[in-house]
């Protein structure tokens, strides 16, 4: 683990912070106009004494007859009056508390121990794939040449990231079976609208909602795959406006849609309908098919899931999307910094931009290239399988003790299924929080609860994870089992038991 310091700058130091690096740049340009021309960012480790340093490179060895204290009384607050901020920001008490360094390690600390993460126990949140946060790959983000790279820095100095967006964008190609990718999207949800913007003519009905489209729905047979001829009809009825059809594949019930090659080619036939799918459960397909081979036209990958970047609390999230050829023009650009597809397309009509940077969240990309690079095609391919493993292996365990809620063929589940929680309600009073905050007091994190169906647990064990933690999981949601069963037989007080405890507010 990283070591833990911490600064108090609190509202005032910030704007101090902001407003000292804006008078050395601004200095430095002062001295600059006077020299030449050249762009250069600061940051709040800047002296005034790397000014002067500065001055003297740039004077090409003529003598300076200026230094930068001199230079500063000259250099105005180029902010407009009209845009300089009045009101407070950063009131709440928190961000004024701790002034010392102690205080806020104390504080910091404080948090951190709350906190249930993967240092602590497997984190089995279906669909959310919190797999190993390798330290090898986690390493080259603190380096300078990432870390301290501007993301608007002309493409020339920053060869090693154009070197690494083209090497990840290739090795994402061959992963999805797509043609070009493009990274600026900072979330799957960011992917799905730039997926659908693309397309115009997610899985999440909210993101084509943003991009205009009239949603359908469309039905789940009983084991819980898409109606195949509900889609049929669908499609055929609105011919003539198809746009998409948004598809999770492996689906969020954990299970491989046998009909997917069929529901895309039903799209396709359709006015050249495009498929949209989802790849957040990616982790279930690499190496062993892919989303451009089953018949996708575009699809996001959550790089901070498959693709080993921290998510949730952890930091921010990468949602890049792959396309197919015909699709490549319209990937985003970026006004500042000329990008788009990977490899860049020839761009007829880009969508614009997703993201504020052109490479969103670039310095977490060395995580996901990392960890590609490392595994090569064969841990890739033998990640899934394992990932896959792990999921029937615990679905098996625990099938005796909670009905697992859907299977594909041979009663196989993906690499995530869902425990069903529903009767307990009825028996027990217990619903999946009430499971899933017991398990915290076995010491894991929950599961992803009443998602997809309500009053249901989603559990995804990832590759990550030995047998001996999905032996530790199953006994602790076994025993948690027996708990309820003690309420269900009398023996434990529905209102007041281990799992669920009622305070009363009364004072008598
Ligand atoms: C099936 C599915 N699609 C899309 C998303 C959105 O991804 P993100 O959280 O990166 O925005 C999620 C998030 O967990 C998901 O489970």
């Amino acid at each position: 683990m990283a070591a833990m310091y911490g600064v108090y700058h609190g509202p005032e130091g910030l704007k101090t912070i902001a407003q000292r690096v804006h008078g050395l740049a601004a200095t430095f340009a002062a001295g600059l106009k006077k020299l030449g021309t050249i762009t250069v960012s600061f940051d709040e480790t800047t002296a005034i004494e790397d000014v002067d340093t500065l001055f003297k490179v740039f004077s090409l060895g003529k003598p300076v007859t200026f230094t930068a204290a001199s230079l500063a009384p000259e250099v105005q607050n180029v902010i407009p009056s009209g845009l300089v901020r009045e009101t407070p920001y950063m009131t709440h008490p928190i961000f004024n508390s701790f002034h010392t360094e102690h205080e806020l390690l104390r504080y910091i600390s404080k948090l951190q121990s709350k906190d249930l993460s993967l240092c602590h126990s497997m984190i089995p949140l279906g669909s959310c794939a919190m797999k190993l946060n390798a330290t090898t790959e986690m390493m080259p983000v603190t380096w300078p040449a990432f870390a301290d790279m501007h993301p608007f820095a002309p493409t020339e100095q920053a060869e090693g990231y154009q070197e690494m967006f083209k090497n990840l964008g290739d090795m994402l190609c061959t992963v999805t079976g797509f043609d070009s990718f493009s990274l600026q999207p900072n979330a799957g949800a960011a992917g799905e609208y730039a997926g659908l913007m693309v397309i115009p003519h997610g899985t999440n009905p909210a993101s084509a909602a943003m991009c205009g489209m009239k949603i359908i729905t469309v039905g789940t047979d009983a084991k819980g795959n898409i109606n195949i001829e509900e889609v049929r009809k669908a499609a055929e009825a609105n011919k003539d406006k198809l746009s998409a059809l948004m598809v999770t594949y492996p689906s969020t019930h954990g299970v491989y849609e046998e009909g997917i090659d069929e529901i895309c080619k039903i799209i396709h036939d359709n006015n050249g309908g495009q498929v949209y799918m989802d790849g957040a459960n990616m982790n279930a397909q690499v190496g062993l098919t892919s989303p451009g081979w089953i018949g996708a036209d575009v699809c996001h990958l959550n790089l901070h899931k498959t693709f080993c970047i921290p998510h949730g609390g952890g930091g921010p999230g990468v949602g890049p999307i792959g396309v197919k050829k015909h699709l490549a023009p319209y990937l985003p650009s970026h006004p500042v910094v000329g990008t788009g597809g990977l490899p860049a397309p020839e761009k007829a009509e880009p969508l614009g931009t997703i993201s504020a940077a052109p490479w969103g969240s670039a310095i977490i990309l060395p995580i996901s290239y990392t960890y590609i690079a490392m595994m090569g095609s064969k841990g890739l391919t033998d990640a899934s399988k394992i990932a896959i493993l792990n999921a029937n292996y615990m679905a098996k365990r625990l099938e005796s003790h909670y009905p697992i809620l859907f299977r594909g063929v041979n009663g196989i589940v993906a690499h995530e299924f869902i425990v069903d929680l529903r009767p307990l309600k009825t028996t027990a009073g217990i619903e999946p929080e009430d499971v899933a905050k017991r398990l915290i007091d076995y010491g894991f994190h929950g599961p992803t609860m009443s998602w997809p169906v309500p009053g249901t647990l989603m559990i995804e064990p990832t590759e990550s994870e030995s047998k001996a933690e999905l032996d530790r999981f199953c006994d602790a949601l076994i025993s948690i089992r027996e708990e309820i069963a003690e309420i269900e037989k009398g023996n434990a007080n529905i209102n007041n038991n281990v799992i669920k405890v009622f305070c009363s507010t009364s004072f008598e």
